[in-house]
């Protein structure tokens, strides 16, 4: 967990391994990226910092912002599969979730702007099962669920590896879709739906889906602040 690479170690019981790793993918362009920098420039940038940089750039290339990637980091050794059910599911309630980030210092703003990442990329249809067949142990879809969104992700999701995209409008460019698609009752994930109904966050998304400027330009600092979170810096850590 943190910023520490970890998520890259690559064997028995590592967090990689974990089944909530399962749509993880991009490892062999990250080791790429290792091995040249070690020909260049030997021992001196860590992974931690090679992703952290990787995912700003890819930002970029998406449609989104640029920020300035503190560098520094430090690589963790320690990787454990069992804590890989740490990270938000989808599935949480939305105090579960201010929660969570509040242990890691990220406010309320953090949780609704970084959650707009999910403007790109695609979840398996294990994460949104319950939503779409039975929600709550009740037999029904989730009613926050439009009911075209809803027949076309049944169509869509036959096993529970098959893919969705996050965004159903535009699932590769990084916008402000993902919000507007929580106001039409078309996001993915049930979390992502939540944001929307939530007195707290309500107003954030609000916000977002219609000053586009004022979402990348807290993105920008969001992701500078989730960079940092549980990073390892001392020389023998
Ligand atoms: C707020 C809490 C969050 C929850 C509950 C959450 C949940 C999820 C889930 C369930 C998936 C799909 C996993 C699968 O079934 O394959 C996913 C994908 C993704 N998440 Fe999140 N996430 C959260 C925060 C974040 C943050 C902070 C970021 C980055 C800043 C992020 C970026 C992404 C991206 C880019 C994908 C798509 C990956 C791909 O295309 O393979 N998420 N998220």
């Amino acid at each position: 967990m943190g910023c520490d690479a970890s998520i890259l170690l690559n064997h028995l019981g590592s967090e990689r391994k974990a089944f909530e790793s399962r749509s993880l993918r991009g490892f062999q362009l990250i080791d790429e990226i290792k091995v040249e920098l070690e020909k260049r420039c030997p021992r001196t940038v860590s992974c931690a910092d090679i992703l952290t940089a990787a995912a700003r750039d890819a930002t970029i290339l998406a449609g989104g912002p640029f920020w300035e990637v503190p560098f520094g980091r430090k690589d963790g050794k320690i990787s454990l599969a069992k804590e890989a059910n740490l990270v938000p599911q989808g599935h949480e309630n939305i105090t579960g979730l201010i929660g969570f980030f509040q242990e890691r210092g990220l406010d309320m703003l953090d949780l609704v702007t970084l959650s707009g990442s999910h403007t790109i990329g695609r979840s398996t249809c294990y994460s949104v099962m319950n939503r779409i067949y039975n929600f709550n142990g009740t037999g029904k879809p989730d009613p926050s669920l439009s009911i075209y969104y809803l027949k076309m992700l049944r169509k869509r999701c036959k096993k529970d590896l098959d893919l969705v995209h996050l965004d159903v409008i535009t699932p590769r460019t990084f916008d402000t879709t993902y919000y507007t698609n929580l106001k039409r009752k078309v996001g993915l994930l049930s979390t992502d739906q939540l944001l929307f109904s939530d007195v707290r966050t309500g107003p954030f998304v609000e916000a977002f889906a219609t000053q586009p400027f004022l979402f990348t330009s807290q993105f920008a600092v969001s992701m500078v602040k989730l960079g940092n979170v549980q990073v390892l810096t001392r020389p023998n850590e």
